[in-house]
């Protein structure tokens, strides 16, 4: 059996099926000797080695830039701003203009993604010409451009508007410190000034956290008594006996997470 015997050219999707059956009745593919190949294994091999291209490009991209995950989702957090993937930018910035949002919602979600989409989806029915080249479609070809030009366009101005330091804020993982409030420091720390400024679970609020710190216990207590450095955190905060101190300091030096 000849190579390619019985294999048809499918064809154009603009040339009616009835047209093809009449006039263009296409050719077999063996009468074009030496122009096609087997596709066992010739074809296989270039399809399954292209594969393989992308396989390995993934799987270094995977393994070379880490996830970009976020802390655990919090749907009492009604602060959160989300974004939606870069793919979507251009429809979440359409949202953002006075005449597709507020009271035109419907306008920015429906009318104008609906006429592009429906465009796109009506175009082999509107444009039948028998034209190939973009210049002699000058239909076809403007809208592409202006369809191309606008979604760059809100793309663009979705990823300039965006805050990303406060993103990035919103998200950060935080590692959290369980906190022993039976622990006997625990109950030293609270019955000191330190709550009101470090917080109730040491979380930091008017002053930073005291969880994770890169202090030895001397440091801490050295702290606790004359303040630091800076003068940020004034001396004298701590009151008591010097056991009380030794306790509460070693009780935040083992504040680290797991
Ligand atoms: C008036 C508010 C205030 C009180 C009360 C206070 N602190 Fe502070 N503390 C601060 C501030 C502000 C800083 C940060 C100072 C700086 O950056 O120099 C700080 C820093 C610290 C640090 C160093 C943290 C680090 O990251 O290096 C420790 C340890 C500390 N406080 C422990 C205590 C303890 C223990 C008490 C209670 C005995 C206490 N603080 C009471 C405001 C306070």
């Amino acid at each position: 059996m000849k190579r390619g015997k019985g294999m048809k050219f499918v064809g154009d999707s603009r040339i009616p099926a009835k047209e093809l059956r009449m006039k263009n009745v296409p050719k077999d593919y063996s009468e074009y000797p030496g122009k096609t190949e087997a596709f066992w294994p010739d074809y296989l091999l270039k399809e399954w080695m292209v594969g393989a291209v992308f396989l390995i490009g993934y799987l270094i991209l995977t393994a070379v830039i880490p996830p970009p995950l976020e802390r655990m989702a919090d749907p009492t957090d009604t602060g959160y701003q989300a974004l939606p993937d870069w793919y979507f930018l251009f429809l979440y910035q359409l949202l953002k203009y006075s005449y597709a949002s507020g009271p035109y919602n419907v306008i920015g979600t429906l009318v104008i993604p609906g006429l592009a989409f429906g465009a796109m989806m009506l175009a082999p029915f509107i444009d039948r010409g028998p034209e190939r080249h973009p210049l002699k479609r000058p239909f076809a070809t403007g809208f592409m451009l202006l369809a191309f030009a606008s979604i760059f366009y809100l793309t663009w101005e979705a990823v300039d508007k965006h805050d990303w330091e406060a993103a990035a804020q919103q998200g950060k993982i935080v590692d959290t410190v369980e906190i022993d409030k039976e622990n006997e420091g625990y109950e030293i720390y609270a019955g000191q000034s330190c709550i009101n400024c470090h917080g109730e679970n040491l979380e930091g609020t008017a002053a930073p956290a005291l969880t994770n710190l890169d202090l030895t216990v001397e440091e801490i207590a050295d702290i606790s008594k004359n303040g630091t450095e800076s003068g940020k955190m004034p001396p004298g905060q701590f009151e008591g006996s010097d056991e009380d101190l030794q306790k509460l300091s070693e009780f935040i030096e083992s504040l680290k997470s797991k």
